[in-house]
């Protein structure tokens, strides 16, 4: 099958990326952060959680963030909300798009949201149902698609299961989501396969953290069987609390150089996302862990 055209890129850094941040991040800085990558162009991006701040205290004043950010019109701001609590605050806080977040591994659904996979989709039923009464944008993600911190093997049925129950609330997208980033590029397309068999590949994306390098590979097995849907974090920025040792998404300026040498558009303006990401690492007092990132910023100071 030849590469899609065109991907959709969803920017999930001010998410998925600072939530595991141990220090506070002033909420003005992450505002700034999201107002920058909305001039980049994204289509999509993960802004913040509406999720317990005993469990993610850095997610804390989603609130404010959703009220302080610039609208770009065009761009849907998604936020996670694992609860009727959540989509209350997502409602009010007029986010577009709400994130529903289970696991297809029983041992991470219970550490990460202390439920079964079972009690978890009762609990997404009315989150659903009322995000759609409001006209919201329904999205389901779905952790340890390709293996499981504390169960290991993963099996894609597992997955499969849980795309069904996810399409049967209604989801209009489905992440396949690699949350330890152990999957591997013919193990990728085996499960979107099978997944694409449930649910139309259109609306699948891949959500492939960068644990043990196999990220951008992965994202090009995914093309090879027609994925076009793909999360990345600016600056390789995150990890999931939950999940030790794990760390960022892909970052997305890797994965837009990658495009760009593929001739895959992605509406995007790489230079703009490089000064994002340096932004946030200058203030995380970090290197950004962006390879080309990096090395644009290298070569622009030379
Ligand atoms: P629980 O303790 O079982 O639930 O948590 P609870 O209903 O008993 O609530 C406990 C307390 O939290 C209560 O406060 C609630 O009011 C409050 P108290 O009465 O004790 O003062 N609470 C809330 N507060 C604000 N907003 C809410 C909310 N809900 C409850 N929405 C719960 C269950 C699901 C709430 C909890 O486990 C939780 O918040 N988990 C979130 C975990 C999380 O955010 N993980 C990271 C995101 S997922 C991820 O990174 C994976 C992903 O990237 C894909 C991948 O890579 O795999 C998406
Ligand atoms: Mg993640």
């Amino acid at each position: 099958m030849p590469l899609p055209a065109r991907v959709k890129i969803v920017e999930v850094g001010p998410r998925d990326g600072l939530q595991n941040e141990k220090a506070a991040i002033p909420t003005a800085v992450k505002i700034a952060l999201v107002d920058r990558l909305s001039d980049c162009g994204f289509a999509n991006i993960e802004a913040t959680s509406f999720v317990s701040p005993k469990w993610v205290p850095q997610m804390a004043d989603a609130a404010e963030v959703m009220a302080g950010i610039r609208r770009r019109p065009g761009t849907v701001y998604s936020v996670l909300a694992p609860n009727l609590k959540g989509l209350e605050g997502a409602l009010a806080a007029r986010a577009d798009e709400v994130v529903i977040f289970g696991a297809a591994s029983e041992a991470f659904s219970r550490k990460n949201i202390n439920c079964s996979i079972a009690e978890s989709i009762a609990r997404f039923e009315p989150v659903a149902r009322t995000a759609k009464a409001h006209g919201l944008r329904l999205r389901g993600s779905i952790s340890c698609a390709l293996g499981c911190p504390y169960q290991g093997e993963v099996r894609p049925e597992a997955v499969v299961d849980v795309v069904n129950r996810l399409a049967a609330l209604g989801c209009d997208e489905i992440d396949i989501a690699d949350t330890i980033g152990v999957g591997t590029a013919n193990r990728v397309k085996t499960v979107m396969e099978a997944a694409a068999r449930v649910f139309p590949i259109e609306r699948l994306s891949g959500h492939f953290h960068d644990t043990y390098g196999q990220a951008l590979a992965n994202i090009y097995a995914a093309m090879e069987v027609g994925v076009a849907i793909f999360h990345s974090s600016v600056a390789g920025l995150g990890g999931c609390p939950y999940a030790k040792g794990a760390t960022g998404n892909v970052a997305t300026e890797d994965v837009v150089y990658m495009m760009q040498g593929l001739a895959v558009e992605t509406g995007l303006d790489l230079e703009r996302i490089v000064d994002a990401g340096q932004f946030i690492s200058a203030h995380l007092g970090r290197k950004a862990a962006s390879r080309a990132g990096n090395a644009i910023a290298a070569k622009r100071a030379a």
